[in-house]
């Protein structure tokens, strides 16, 4: 694996492999196996791998965690390597952002609410970021985790609509055994916090198991996870929502794609979720999340068996 911090080092590396199939995993780090399945899924469909790790001081606003933000570049260059990583970008905020930027991307509508309520500006930095790491490593196709649903809603318009010649594969959410998802945040927690980030998962079960019985209706359903979400003591709702998904419009009723997002802050720890319900046909159903064709994919299989309710 080849390790390299500067743009014009990377352009040079990469020409070799231009005519290759470039697979590029966009992270911030605190590498973990949510990372490492989007390198696994990178890998199975392009040559050349390329990981970026930068924690993108533009997508976090003035009172969040950017200082503390984990980070441990160590760990995260044996893990990349280990699992398969070509080449590791690890630029400098000044490599990234050598005078101030008067270039913003600013994806409209689908910001609005969800995360880009809670954080204002977020998405402006993580779309100017992506786009600059896509311009730098010009892949073709680019992995993103379900797991931050309205960002990979984000990045496909914005490709869209500036005719960016990249792919984005959306990846299922990896989760722990008990079903936490994973993220480098989970570190932020303590014992009694960790015990009781398990609402998360269970409040996006409650809105299932009642989906399955029949509900329909979006009140009804974000009533519920409200109420089991505030079983938990120390945990304070940021947003419950569920919206159509990808245009995170808002629906009284679902009656096609439908996106049940939360967060929740514990203490100052902020933690998001996400599941998405369908209705096809008249048959309802959990999407895994997954709309390319050739994955075996992680998350999905662990939410099946931990639930043994899903049954497709
Ligand atoms: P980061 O939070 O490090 O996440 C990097 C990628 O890993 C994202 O696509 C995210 O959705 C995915 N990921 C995180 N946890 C996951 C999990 N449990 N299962 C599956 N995928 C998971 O997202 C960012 O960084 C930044 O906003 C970035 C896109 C790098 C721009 O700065």
């Amino acid at each position: 694996m080849k390790c390299v911090t500067t743009i014009h080092e990377l352009r040079s590396d990469l020409k070799p492999s231009r005519g290759k199939i470039i697979g590029f995993v966009p992270t911030m780090g605190y590498l973990h196996e949510g990372h490492l399945s989007l390198v696994e899924r990178a890998k199975k469909m392009c040559d050349v791998v390329v990981m970026s790790i930068f924690v993108n001081p533009l997508q976090f606003g003035p009172t969040e965690d950017l200082e503390k933000y984990p980070r441990d570049l160590a760990r995260d260059t044996a893990l990349a390597e280990a699992n398969g990583v070509d080449f590791l970008f690890t630029p400098s905020v000044e490599e990234m952002y050598p005078t101030a930027s008067k270039t913003l991307v600013t994806v409209k509508d689908i910001t609005d609410s969800l995360c880009g309520a809670s954080r204002p500006g977020h998405f402006d930095g993580v779309a100017t970021v992506v786009s600059k790491l896509f311009n730098i490593v010009q892949p073709d196709y680019a992995f993103f985790g379900m797991k931050d649903a309205q960002q990979v809603a984000v990045i496909q318009q914005m490709v869209s609509d500036l005719n960016m010649p990249v792919t984005i594969v959306p990846c299922e959410i990896v989760r722990e055994a008990d079903g936490l998802a994973l993220s480098s945040r989970n570190v932020y927690l303590n014992e009694e916090q960790r015990r009781q980030a398990l609402v998360l998962f269970r409040s996006l079960n409650t809105v299932k198991q009642a989906f399955d019985n029949g509900e329909r209706r979006t009140a009804a359903l974000k009533e519920a996870a409200v109420s089991a979400i505030s079983k938990s003591p120390e945990a304070r709702i940021d947003y419950v929502e569920i919206r159509e998904y990808p245009s995170l419009a808002e629906i009284e009723t679902i009656d096609g794609e439908a996106l049940v997002a939360l967060a929740v802050y514990f203490e100052n720890t902020r933690l998001i979720d996400n599941i998405k319900l369908s209705v096809r046909g008249g048959n309802a159903h959990v999407s895994h999340h997954d709309e390319s064709q050739n994955s075996p994919g992680h998350g999905d299989r662990s939410e099946l068996e931990l639930c043994g309710q899903y049954n497709n």
